[in-house]
């Protein structure tokens, strides 16, 4: 295993180098094939988890990561109201004093940007669990790991974004992995009120990845390896109304399903509400369950490399 370059904080896509996408995945194929061979390889370490928005599939597999690694885990759920953040105090100054009890910090906060201001105070490395509407690298490096799992490669890769892109924080993040392989497209499917942003578009065409934007989900499900659904983020919208001219817009069903590809795959970062028909789990393009499950491998990668 060939470690290429050094990671201290783990903020954002744009970070990663090929070469560490590259070790990340191969380390995560070691930890899922003989997960025996790491037991107790981060012993006496500790890694606090400071959620300030909800979450199941990180945070849990954060901790169950740091467990089967042999570490310990604390942390609080709802830190905007069980942690001192309900008191005034600043998220710099939590970040100051809970890096003195921890070796890594994983943090989830509302605002995007938060990971970055933390990191700047944190005298341990921090990662981002979530960022507001900014980025969720980790999701991002678990579905690289999906797309390279299940289609065997990421170059040459047809991927469509649908749903909530202009909120959609694990798109943002993926998408900006997915730009440093080879002969990648991207299409955006979305309604005008949640395209994707301007920069991310500007970073496509920076690194010459070919993107198209549309609101035509049915005329691009033939067309990709990779449907990548997201829910719309009710959270997000300080207008309900806003949010109900949205919601329920995109929905794969029996019907949907069948113009995709024999060979493409399904996934969601999940909670998913009504954007994928519950029948269609039983379908073997179906990864979205499998993509979490990855979560856990790739989590253990990026912890035993930030902490052995
Ligand atoms: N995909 C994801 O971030 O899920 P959680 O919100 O449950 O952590």
């Amino acid at each position: 295993m060939v470690v290429t370059s050094r990671l201290r904080h783990v903020i954002e896509s744009q970070q990663f180098s090929r070469s560490v996408l590259e070790d990340l995945i191969a380390r995560a194929d070691e930890m899922k094939r003989e997960p025996h061979r790491f037991i107790g390889r981060l012993a006496g370490q500790v890694m606090a988890a400071l959620f300030y928005e909800p979450s199941t599939r990180t945070r849990l597999s954060f901790e169950a990561a740091m467990l089967r690694l042999g570490g310990q885990t604390m942390g609080t759920d709802n830190a905007r109201e069980f942690s001192s953040a309900a008191k005034g105090e600043t998220l710099e100054d939590t970040i100051r004093i809970v890096s003195g009890y921890a070796d890594v910090i994983v943090v989830r906060h509302n605002e995007e940007g938060a990971a970055r201001r933390a990191a700047a105070v944190s005298s341990v490395p921090i990662i981002n669990a979530g960022d507001g509407p900014g980025q969720h690298p980790t999701q991002a490096l678990l579905d690289l790991y999906t797309i390279r799992d299940e289609l065997k490669q990421i170059d040459g890769v047809r991927v469509a974004m649908v749903g909530d892109l202009a909120n959609g924080r694990t798109v943002r993040s993926l998408t900006y992995l997915l730009s440093k392989f080879k002969d990648v497209k991207v299409w955006f499917v979305a309604p005008p009120q949640v395209a994707m942003r301007d920069d991310l578009k500007a970073h496509l065409d920076e690194h010459r990845v070919p993107w198209i934007e549309t609101q035509d989900l049915e005329a691009v499900l033939p067309e990709v390896d990779v449907v990548y659904m997201t829910r719309i983020q009710k959270e997000r919208f300080a207008d309900p109304d806003a949010f109900n001219a949205v919601k329920g817009v995109y929905r794969i069903d029996q019907g949907t399903l069948a113009l995709m590809r024999k060979y493409a795959i399904l996934m969601h970062p999940l909670p998913r509400v009504d954007e994928i028909a519950p029948e269609v789990d039983a379908d073997p393009r179906a990864a979205y369950f499998r993509q979490a499950r990855n979560g856990l491998h790739i989590r253990m990668a990026l912890l035993d490399r930030l902490l052995s």
